[in-house]
């Protein structure tokens, strides 16, 4: 689908272009779609902000951060002194409609061949402002598109707005709502292991599935980011988005047709499906944590609030016990789980099948452990297959668990994953599929708004658990009560029980 995707040279517009995520994440990905040729020769980047640096200094700061997020020996001279000449460092403000966007506008009409691409990389708050602005510069094309930044809203009466805010000058075809871990190459992987492998396709319901787990674990604390993170915390910031789509992407229903339409569509039904946590229910099924002092990697780290400097209820951890109300998942648990400062960064979907009917080894062969299909997203890029097989060494029958692993790195030759990269190709090829329908945004809010509602209650407040730990007790807690347990990556080398 990405194959040929210069049929035209690109404006590609970055509102918050001289921002961290501009910096860390959306600079590199250009730049190596540079490398590989991707964009066509009168391509520009302009980088937009309210007070935009010289272009002298903008490109110094664009080459200090590709020194600092590329890989080491990615950056080439040829490369880049073809990437810094489509720099242009921009000022607008987007409270101000004034001269400067009139200038700007004269600018990218300059270019009329070239399809505009606005990625607003700033708060939601502003993406209506933003977008009448280019409305009333005259510069929504009929080719234009639009990338937005995660978390649309807080809730779901703000991602109505946002969202309505927008489709009053962009269709929902020119709408990509950016979910940067659907970008990950294990995650397109799943799609296709799910759908071009019977062995798979048989198996996957609660018929054969005990449990899935979804763990988005990370190492960091709030990096700079307290302003946003603060109002935010771990259900907004990870589950409303990265989590419910990884979800969507195990559950759905095979789309009949791989294309945008047919995915988001069976998407948005396993979102339809979840069951509705209120009332007591969520108290029963959902936890919430917030990190205090402890060591991450060997390093004394302070706890949230003391990072913060201020009082906060707000959670950096969240796990929740979800069911998808349908004949495919009738039994089957989805426990969701992720948090800042935990023991180890990782991130990884667990398919747990259930034993086997009838045990024909006896006792003495060891014991059975059920099989598993990790698809670990992070930090390498796997896809593991855990089996019982034979000790071959021994002459009695003794049973042991071994994996299959497919090891992206060692199997793919130059194989250098970025997700950000691949959405933005996406973006410029006019493809959908990897990116989210208001539908589905709005569907995974009303999901979430009770639970958000009730940890606003006054007399709640999140557990505490030690930096470096694996999360508040109350979590664990959660799956004993029907004798299950996280899978944390130590427990996920074979030689663990996973069912206690
Ligand atoms: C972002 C969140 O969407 O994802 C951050 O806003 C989080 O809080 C980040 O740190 C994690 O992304 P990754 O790819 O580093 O796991």
């Amino acid at each position: 689908m990405t194959e040929d995707i210069r049929p035209r040279s690109l404006d590609i517009v970055i509102f918050g272009g001289t921002g961290d995520l501009s910096m860390r994440k959306l600079m590199p990905a250009l730049y190596r779609s540079e490398v590989e040729g991707k964009l066509a020769a009168a391509t520009r980047i302009f980088a937009i902000a309210r007070k935009a640096p010289s272009l002298q200094e903008f490109q110094g700061r664009v080459r200090q951060g590709l020194d600092t997020f590329l890989n080491s020996g990615e950056l080439c001279d040829d490369s880049w002194a073809a990437f810094r000449q489509r720099l242009n460092p921009v000022s607008l403000d987007i409270a101000a409609l004034d001269s400067h966007w009139d200038e700007f506008a004269a600018q990218l009409r300059g270019n009329p061949h070239s399809i505009a691409i606005f990625y607003l990389a700033i708060p939601p708050s502003l993406y209506g402002q933003t977008c009448a602005c280019l409305a009333q510069t005259g510069l929504v094309g009929a080719d234009a598109r639009i990338v937005l930044e995660k978390p649309i809203g807080y809730d779901l009466e703000s991602a109505r707005v946002i969202n309505d805010q927008v489709a009053q000058h962009f269709d929902e075809h020119h709408i990509y709502r950016i979910d940067h871990y659907l970008g990950k190459a294990t995650v397109q992987n799943l799609l296709a292991l799910r759908f071009t492998n019977l062995l798979f396709e048989t198996l996957w319901d609660g018929k054969s599935i005990d449990q899935v787990q979804i763990t988005l674990a990370e190492t960091v604390g709030l990096e700079d980011r307290a302003e946003f993170y603060d109002k935010a915390g771990a259900l907004r910031d990870m589950m409303q988005n990265h989590l419910l789509q990884l979800l969507c992407l195990v559950a759905m229903e095979p789309p009949h047709k791989l294309d945008a339409e047919n995915i988001r569509a069976e998407k948005l039904k396993v979102l339809k499906a979840l069951r509705p946590l209120t009332g007591d229910d969520i108290h029963r099924n959902a936890v919430r944590g917030q990190y205090g002092a402890g060591e991450v990697n060997g390093a004394p780290v302070p706890g949230y609030l003391t990072e913060l400097g201020a009082e906060s209820k707000t959670e950096t951890y969240a796990a929740i016990r979800a069911h998808i109300d349908n004949w495919r998942w009738a039994g089957v648990p989805f426990y969701l789980r992720t948090g800042k400062r935990l023991q180890e960064r990782f991130a990884e979907i667990v398919i747990q099948f259930k034993p086997v009917t009838h045990q024909a080894y006896g006792r003495a062969a060891g014991e059975l452990q059920p099989n598993r299909l990790i698809i670990r997203l992070q930090p390498d890029e796997c896809i593991q297959l855990q089996l019982m097989a034979k000790e071959l060494h021994r002459y009695e029958p003794h049973l042991k668990p071994v994996t299959l692993n497919l090891d992206f790195a060692n199997t793919y030759e130059g194989f250098s994953s970025d997700a950000y990269k691949r959405l933005l190709l996406d973006v410029i090829a006019g493809d959908q599929s990897l990116f989210a329908h208001r539908h589905e945004v709005e569907q995974a809010w009303s999901w979430l708004d009770p639970i958000l509602q009730a940890w606003q209650h006054p007399r709640n407040h999140p557990h505490g658990y030690a930096a470096g730990s694996w999360g508040p007790q109350q979590a664990d807690a959660l799956l004993d009560r029907y004798r299950h347990h996280w899978v944390n990556p130590s427990a996920a080398e074979i030689g663990t029980p996973v069912n206690k």
